[in-house]
């Protein structure tokens, strides 16, 4: 809840299966670390939610450097899921986390189902954690990956196996290099997610025209920022109208008012990303900024706007899609 002026407040808490949320605004997976690593710069427990970066079974060194590059109102990285590792993080991690009233999502990255299994099996033995992202969509490994979540078989198998295997919430994480990201919702719906999670970045480039050479070390990577926020709200509309379980919206958020037309698009909650890089504190921001936003706009309720956009005046081509 957020005070509003005159002691009225704007109702902002949601859950989503077993794990509750102060507010709509998560920090995504990969761009803030294990959640402590900001806390001289941010009050995590301020915060809806932190998504944890992809934790595999072993640690991974990731992709080699330049693995990050700024382009035009967007940020295209190649990390290639370089992280600690499941045991260091129960170890290092876990201990910390658990002291911070902030709902906390891990999300597991993997190269076969099995490991997706064997990791999820590890972090269901821990107290602390409300739920798992499943990372579907990396664009920057060889194996796993986008081989899963462009596979709509594929998205099928690894939420019904990790489904088997826990209560806690699931959120399969889409990527929207595909051509009708419904079907992917579908597949992960069909099969018990409790949310999707759209979306993950777009593959992209950047060259240097001197040296005729591409910047990044794995030539393409992920472009996340501003610049893709047409596009998330796009497929946030889309795969929101295909299923009945809620969409966190995730894709260039940088301030209160593009999180609410992720919300209108159909989004339950968002994440912010890139825009963590510049500011740790962004997430807080954001959902102080959606609350004066309803409270200008006398929302007392921020659920009345989710998929709340009136679109009679056009009919989207995704429509005959659905
Ligand atoms: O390369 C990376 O670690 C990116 C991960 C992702 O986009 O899921």
């Amino acid at each position: 809840m957020h005070k509003r002026s005159g002691g009225d407040v704007v109702q902002s808490a949601f859950s989503i299966g077993s794990a509750e949320f102060k507010n709509r605004v998560l920090v995504a997976s990969g761009t803030f670390g294990y959640g402590d690593e900001c806390t001289d710069a941010v009050d995590i427990a301020q915060l809806g939610g932190v998504v944890t970066k992809s934790l595999s079974m072993k640690p991974r060194d990731g992709n080699p450097p330049p693995r990050i590059v700024e382009t035009t109102g967007g940020m295209l990285n190649s990390i290639g899921l370089a992280n600690i590792g499941v045991h260091r993080f129960i170890a290092e991690k876990m201990p910390f986390l658990r002291t911070v009233d902030v709902t906390l999502i891990v999300n597991i990255a993997a190269s076969t189902v099995d490991e997706y299994c064997a990791v999820l099996d590890l972090l269901e033995g821990e107290e602390g954690i409300d739920g798992y992202e499943i990372n579907i969509s990396c664009p920057n490994v060889k194996e796993g990956g986008l081989n899963f979540g462009t596979n709509c078989q594929m998205t099928s198998e690894i939420t019904r196996r990790l489904r088997a295997r826990t209560k806690r919430p699931l959120f399969i994480k889409l990527t929207p290099n595909v051509t009708h990201i419904a079907d992917f919702a579908r597949a992960a719906a069909d099969e018990g997610a409790d949310a999707v999670s759209v979306m993950n970045t777009l593959i992209g480039m950047a060259i240097n025209a001197r040296t005729r050479r591409p910047i990044l070390s794995t030539v393409t990577g992920g472009l996340s920022g501003p610049a893709v926020k047409p596009v998330a709200l796009a497929k946030v509309y889309e795969a929101s109208r295909a299923v009945k379980i809620p969409v966190i919206g995730i894709g260039g958020i940088t301030n209160g008012v593009d999180a609410i037309e992720f919300l209108l698009a159909g989004a339950t909650a968002v994440q912010v990303g890139t825009a963590n890089f510049l500011d740790p504190a962004a997430g807080v921001r954001v959902a102080r900024e959606m609350a004066s936003f309803c409270e200008e706009q006398k929302v007392s309720d921020m659920s009345t706007l989710v998929a709340a956009l009136d679109a009679r005046t056009g009919v989207s081509v995704l429509d005959s899609w659905l």
